[in-house]
């Protein structure tokens, strides 16, 4: 009962600096009040993402050590591919130098000018390829997704079933290519799908010959919700959750950067020989020959060891403990999050933090700015919305949020107290804080949020 702290202790550190509030004032000027543009050894605890920034193990890095570096045919390929066998169950492997390498892959082949796909909620790096491509993205989760505070539905992340065979009449069966599902949901605060929700998508697309692909940037956490929280798998382990979840769908495509604990790699499986060769194909053409599919083989080996390492349930009750923890801090000193809180970072919902600040005066991103001010904290602005432009009309189908992102065995409960404390500050001054006017010109490209500019109002 004792062991609640770390299931890791510390070897290499990193230093991080530290900078007083006018020099970050200063720096906020100089990035446009975009804190993507900061240089990041201004910034003091960095959770602008989940994504690379993990700490690896003493075994990944020896790990590395043996990365076999042969153009073709490499060991590292193999090693990675018996991982992916534990942890997917799927047999063709193609690995991508990142995640959206892999969204771009499906984009080309499961993609088809004015035809659909359908999402709990696609991913922005799909759909700039989506709109590239022509093809349709259409989101269709349940109702409670876009409700920050929906604390009773354990499983946000689900699809709305009703929604989907209505769709599937209006549309015809023949006219959507594939439902993309992502595990977690990023774009709705990291929220779990549920085992019983797949298998009642899976029934539909099955009898209407429609495939699945799952994006599992994060299902080792999926994993562990369902764990947690569905009847009937409390007594399974994570690999024996995640091999099920993929037993549903034709195609899974990862970001490894997240679950599989690397820096840097991504993943393309399936159990479909054709959808394989296409992979292939496109690999050779933008990656890299087929066994290393542009990553090395150095990196190879690090994703082998980290995807195991990312479904020991020890590491991920901890994980999901210190996201917890933060969630709960901000919310004993009054932060409207969303709810319940998701796998890899809280969201604060701006709106109700700021509900002086209207919604065209981007109230998350004064907030992003002065978590940065205050404290040196980097988080980000994010506008969950969904494609579903026909439901945009009759609810509110967007919630504005600022995500504060936990990097994997990064940072410790003291940094969490710092972001807790700085936001609890500004929530004791909110009234006066104004908002902010957007400046730049590139408002329609899906991508955008990196780039814009802002001013203070
Ligand atoms: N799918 C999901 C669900 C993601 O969250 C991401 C990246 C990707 C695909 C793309 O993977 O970055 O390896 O190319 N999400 C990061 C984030 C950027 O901060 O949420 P990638």
């Amino acid at each position: 009962k004792y062991m609640t702290a770390e299931p890791y202790k510390i070897k290499v550190v990193e230093h991080i600096g530290k900078t007083t509030k006018p020099e970050r004032q200063e720096y906020l000027k100089e990035a446009d009040y975009n804190v993507f543009k900061l240089k990041s050894d201004v910034v003091y605890i960095d959770c602008l993402t989940d994504s690379g920034t993990s700490a690896m193990s003493a075994n990944q890095w020896s790990a590395m050590m043996l990365g076999d570096e042969s153009y073709a045919g490499c060991s590292s390929f193999y090693k990675l591919e018996q991982s992916v066998q534990e942890v997917f169950n799927m047999p063709f492997l193609q690995p991508t130098h990142q995640g959206r390498a892999a969204d771009y892959f499906v984009s080309q082949i499961y993609g088809k000018k004015g035809k659909y796909t359908f999402s709990n909620m696609h991913f922005i790096t799909y759909l700039g390829h989506a709109n590239v491509h022509g093809t349709i993205p259409i989101d269709i989760p349940v109702d409670e997704a876009f409700d920050s505070n929906a604390m009773a539905c354990a499983f946000k992340g689900n699809i709305d079933i009703d929604r989907f065979k209505q769709l599937i009449n209006e549309k015809g069966a023949d006219n959507i290519t594939a439902v993309i599902i992502s595990l977690t949901c990023n774009n709705n605060g990291g929220q779990p799908m549920s085992m019983e929700n797949l298998k009642a998508v899976h029934a539909l697309t099955e009898s209407n010959g429609i495939p699945i692909v799952l994006d599992c940037a994060r299902i080792a956490e999926n994993a562990y919700f369902i764990k947690q929280r569905e009847p009937g798998y409390e007594d399974k382990t994570i690999k024996q959750i995640t091999q099920e979840l993929c037993s549903y769908c034709e195609t899974a495509i990862m970001s490894a950067k997240k679950d599989a604990l690397v820096n840097i790699g991504g993943l393309f499986i399936t159990r479909n020989r054709d959808v394989f060769a296409e992979a292939n194909q496109l690999a050779l053409a933008f990656e890299g020959y087929i066994t290393y599919g542009g990553l090395a083989g150095r990196d190879l080996e690090a994703i082998a060891v980290g995807l195991l390492e990312g479904c020991d349930e020890a590491y991920l009750e901890h994980r999901n403990a210190q996201v917890n923890y933060l969630g709960n801090r901000l919310k004993e000193k009054g932060v409207p999050i969303v709810e319940p809180i998701g796998g890899h970072g809280v969201y604060v919902n701006s709106v109700e933090f700021f509900p002086h600040i209207p919604a065209d005066k981007n109230p998350s991103q004064r907030l992003v700015t002065a978590l940065y001010e205050e404290a040196g904290v980097r988080a980000v602005a994010m506008i969950m919305s969904t494609t579903d432009h026909s439901v945009r009309s009759e609810k509110s189908l967007e919630l504005d949020c600022m995500r504060i992102a936990i990097p994997r065995r990064a940072y410790t409960t003291n940094h969490l107290d710092v972001i807790a404390n700085a936001l609890g500050d500004i929530y004791q001054d909110r009234d006066t804080y104004g908002g902010m006017k957007r400046v730049d010109d590139d408002w329609n490209s899906a991508l955008s949020l990196f780039t814009s500019k802002f001013e203070l109002l």
